[in-house]
């Protein structure tokens, strides 16, 4: 899988450190709302934040209920195509509840934008993003997110949950990938 990276943006080790620094953050700015009996959903935005959510929520330190939503945007290709659509939604409710969704990466927003509207609807108590990378790249429209892991270039990265075509998700740092590969 190595050779097809052209670049390793990010290494375990700086995941990691940084994966831990989110928690920490989450855990302060959450602790609070725990103490006072509110309920705590993170979820998870299949199949890029899998690994992420996993190592994030391992770094918090509260009770909090893991959920799974499925979104499509890209299907095989590396383009977004502005189109979402829910595979999978929601197993429990969130109403009532304190709501943080994990996603993989921000690229256009569109993805994120159209989630958040979806998920308000059901009325939890509040919304917050926690995503690992977001691309340094001006947007339309403006996209919310509290806890940040890194910028990345506007490049197709892959490792760390990221796919191209299914592969590399199972990387365990974050790289470019070489264009040859999807071109
Ligand atoms: P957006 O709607 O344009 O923000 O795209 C978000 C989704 O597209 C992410 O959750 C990823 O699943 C996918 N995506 C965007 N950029 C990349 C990339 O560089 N590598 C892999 N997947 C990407
Ligand atoms: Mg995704």
């Amino acid at each position: 899988m190595l050779t097809d990276i052209q670049e390793v943006l990010f290494t375990p080790e700086q995941i990691s450190e940084r994966v831990a620094q989110m928690g920490e953050a989450i855990t302060r700015d959450y602790a609070p709302r725990v103490e006072a009996g509110e309920g705590v959903v993170m979820m998870c935005v299949l199949r890029g934040a899998a690994i992420f959510m996993a190592d994030l929520a391992r770094a918090v330190r509260l009770p909090l209920e893991m959920d799974y939503m499925a979104v499509s945007s890209y299907g095989a290709a590396a383009k977004s195509s502005g189109i979402v659509r829910i595979n999978k939604d929601l197993s429990g409710s969130i109403q009532g509840k304190h709501l943080i969704i994990a996603e993989d990466i921000i690229d256009s927003g569109l993805t994120l934008n159209y989630l958040r509207k979806n998920l308000a609807s059901r009325n939890p108590l509040s919304i917050e993003v926690a995503a690992m990378l977001r691309k340094d790249i001006p947007r339309e429209q403006d996209v919310e997110c509290k806890y940040l892991g890194f910028e990345c270039p506007d490049e197709f990265v892959v490792g760390y949950g990221l796919d191209f075509a299914e592969r590399y998700r199972n990387l365990s740092s974050i790289g470019v990938l070489k264009p040859e590969v999807y071109e």
